[in-house]
Formats: structure tokens, sequence, C-alpha cells
């Protein structure tokens, strides 16, 4: 079986549940330090599993863990019982119930495992009362969100992280060392896209609406950009030396995909069977960066297919990458002939000294190892005091979705990008992280 469909057997499965693949245990501090306390609001798939990669670490302690669900809630106390012999106190006394949790002086961090549509309320909260934040993608729905959560790390200090996993992939990784040591030379073009067929996710069983089907209600245009923006916009090196300044969307008409689905597997008379969907089923949104480079950008989580997750391809003056034709690359120079050959073969020279430092610790975790480079990551920006993925990164990346929606309303117009750093792109360093 190649390494590619290894991949996407691993993507498919650990995008739809949260889930890891093979959870060996392995503990990342090996020496008792000062205490790690962080609480998990919204302890779902995604949040119960990144609660447990964190209490891998020996310092981690968990005081206190909230949800609107007591089922979801009770798996997260179990799995914290287990690994530490106590209960965290839980905190389910309706929707507000977080701010409550918030209030607490024995937290120092927060994870956001709710939906999206709660993700920049919740950790703007929980900055305002003294807690660094680790938040699940994307980081805020609209552009005054995003615009919030700049102004809360500007007033709190606080450090913000997006939990954006795709960026801390083998191959990604690799990619950006490649970038970072001029193997690409000039960058002029990025192809990246999410394709996944999630409408399995958006309904419950009787036809009601999950956070994800309230999502294709509301929003028309890319409504998950951050899994394949994101280590995109990092070879850029946007907000660090570039910037994305505008874009203009065009989606299929409708959302026949969508609707076929809900014909053929939800209750007759059912609520979803009522809805006008805003969604429609592919997106595509072309964004032009500063410094010249032009990014395909597309978004579909309706179109049936057997693939799944993101994608990415990298043009740049002297190489190309390209993961859908199988990881592959091409190097002016170094590439015997013109033809394709893995980049796995540049793996000796080129793979990420992050990785090639925390290989075995990552092994086996979701996402392609990069589940544990985020929760590992977090922890190691709290103790230094940076954000690899910052606000600026989380707020550039998730406005996508407001501004792509905002250019499909306008008939596919030009939108302008909001510099989130306020002219810091120019001077801010780039991060290889
Ligand atoms: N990084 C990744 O690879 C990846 C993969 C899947 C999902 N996600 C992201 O993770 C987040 C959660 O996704 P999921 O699949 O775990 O969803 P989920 O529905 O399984 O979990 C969401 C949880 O939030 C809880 N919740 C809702 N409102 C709440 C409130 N007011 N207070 C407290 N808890 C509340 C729900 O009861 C539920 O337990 C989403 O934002 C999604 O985009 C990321």
């Amino acid at each position: 079986m190649s390494k590619q469909i290894d991949r996407r057997k691993l993507i498919k499965l650990g995008a739809a549940t949260g889930l890891a693949i093979g959870t060996g245990r392995v503990g990342f501090a090996e020496d008792k330090k000062k205490p790690f306390r962080m609480a998990v609001v919204g302890t779902g798939n995604r949040g119960r599993y990144l609660l447990s990669l964190a209490l891998r670490d020996k310092n981690v302690e968990v005081p206190a863990l909230c949800d609107i669900r007591e089922p979801n809630l009770k798996q997260a106390q179990d799995i914290v019982a287990e690994a530490r012999g106590k209960q965290p106190e839980g905190y389910l006394k309706g929707p507000k119930d977080y701010l409550r949790m918030l209030n607490r002086d024995d937290l120092d961090a927060i994870i956001i495992g709710t939906g999206m549509q709660l993700h920049a309320p919740v950790a703007i909260a929980a900055m305002k009362a003294g807690k660094h934040v680790l938040s699940e993608v994307s980081g805020a729905i609209t552009v005054d969100e995003c615009w919030g959560l700049v102004r809360t790390v500007q007033e709190t200090g606080k450090i913000y992280m997006l939990s954006e996993n795709c960026s801390y992939w083998p191959e990604v990784m690799m990619v950006q060392n490649m970038v970072d040591r001029g193997v690409f030379g000039e960058l002029t073009y990025a192809e990246c896209g999410y394709v996944h067929d999630c409408r399995f996710l958006m309904f419950t069983p009787d036809g009601n609406l999950t956070w994800r089907g309230e999502m294709g209600r509301d929003w028309p245009g890319n409504n998950y950009p951050t899994h394949s923006l994101g280590p995109v916009a990092d070879w850029f090196g946007v907000n660090r030396g570039d910037r994305l300044v505008s874009l203009v969307t065009s989606a299929t008409g409708g959302n026949p995909a969508l609707m076929d689905y809900i014909d053929k597997h939800l209750p007759k008379d059912c609520p979803a069977r009522k809805i006008k969907f805003k969604a429609n089923d592919s997106s595509t949104t072309l964004i032009k960066t500063a410094n010249g480079g032009l990014i395909d950008l597309r978004f579909d989580i309706h179109s049936p297919r057997p693939t799944a997750g993101p994608y990415y391809a990298l043009q740049g003056v002297k190489a190309s990458y390209d993961s859908t034709l199988g990881e592959m690359v091409w190097i002016e120079g170094r590439t015997k002939g013109h033809k394709w050959e893995p980049i796995a073969n540049y793996k000796k020279e080129f793979e990420h000294p992050l990785w090639t430092k925390l290989i075995d610790k990552a092994r086996g975790t979701g996402h392609g190892g990069g589940d544990f480079f985020v929760i590992h990551q977090f922890i190691e920006a709290v103790e230094k005091g940076v954000s690899p993925i910052d606000v600026y990164d989380s707020a550039t990346w998730s406005s996508i979705m407001e501004l792509s929606a905002r250019s499909l309303a306008e008939g596919s117009s030009v939108v302008e990008i909001p510099d989130f750093t306020e002219g810091k792109w120019k001077i801010r360093k780039r991060r290889t992280v």
C-alpha cells in the first residue's frame, strides 16, 4: 500500500471523526515541571481527542471541562479520570456556562472544541479572563470576529494559537523547509483545496442540523478555509513578508449534491427538508498576494467522491510540488529528466528539523501526526511566549469565509482582504514551524 493511500485513509478517518489512528501512549514532557492547567470547552469528537493528546504530557492538569451535552462531557471526564485518577469538575448548565468556568483561577489555558460558530466568542471571553487559547479551526466566522480576536490578543497579551494540524503534516513541513532554503526560488502559484464529502456530518439521524449543517444553511462561500490555505499561506510567508491582498470567488449554481443526499438519506418530513441551504456544492476562490503570488483555493464538502481532505500544489520558478500526484516534486537541476519524482527522495536532506526531532512522539497520532504537533507547539508557545500560528494567521485565513460569501453576493466581485497585521507583515520574521 502506498504512502499516499495510507495518508488518505488517515485523513478520511481523522477528518471525519477527529479521532486518532493508533494511539500508542507516548508522553512528551518527560520531566515534571510547573503544572500546565487546562480546560476544554466543547468535549465532542475533536475536543476529547485533543484532550487525550494533551494528557500525554505529564505536566498537564485538567481541573474542569465544559459542554452542553452530558454524554460528551462524561466521556471527557472519564478520559481525565483514567489518566490522572481524579474527575474534573463539569460545567453543563447551558450554552453560556463556559463563562462560569472561565472565572476559575486555577486554569492557564483553554482548548476550544465547539462548533465553529462559537470559536471567536469563547476565545475572546477566555483571553479576557486571563487564559491562553488553543482554538479549533476556523478561528472565526466573520471579519468582525477576526478583528475581535486580534484586538483581544493585543489588549490581553495572551497566547492564542489556531489548532491548524495540516500545517504540521510531514510533507507540508518538508516543502516549507525547501521553500525556506531556496529550492523553489520565487513562489508564483499554489493550488489547494478542502474536498471531502462531509454531508453525513451535517445532520442528525432524525434530520436536524448539526453545527456543520447550520454552517451550510447560513454561508454560501468557503466555510472551511484554513486546512487548505494555512500551509500555502506559510509557504508564501503570508503575514511575514507577504500578505493576502484580494480575492474573487465563484461557485456552482446551488447545491444539487446536498439535496440528493437529503433526499436519499434523511427521513420524510424532517426539518432539514424544509430548509433552504445557502451553501453551494463547490466553490473556488482566487487569492492574490502582495508579492504577486496567485492561490487557487477550492472548497467542496458536498460532492460524492472516494478521496477526502486537503490537497496542495506549489509552483516556484525553480521547482514544483503536487500532493495529488502522490506527493511528487520536480526540481530544476536536480530531478533527472522532465518527470515527477517522489518528494520522499529528498527526505534525508529536507525533512523538517521539527519532524526529525519529534517523529517518534508524533507518529500514530491523528492527521498524519499533525494533531500531536498542535498540542506540543501550543504548550511550548505558552512557555516561550510566542505562538507559531498566531492571531494574525488565524484572522487572515479565517476571514476568507465571510469575504468569499461577500464576493459571491456581488456577482464574483473582487473583495479586499484586510491586513490584520496593520502593516507589520513587512517586518514580521518568517516562521519555519
Ligand atoms: N483540525 C481538524 O482536523 C478538525 C477535524 C474535525 C473537526 N475540527 C473542528 O473541531 C471543532 C469541533 O468539531 P467536532 O467534530 O468535534 O464537533 P462535535 O459536534 O463532535 O463537538 C462539538 C462539541 O461542542 C459542544 N458544544 C456546543 N455548544 C456548546 C457550548 N455553548 N458550550 C460548550 N460546549 C458546546 C457540543 O455539545 C459538542 O460536544 C469544529 O470547529 C471543527 O471545525 C477540526
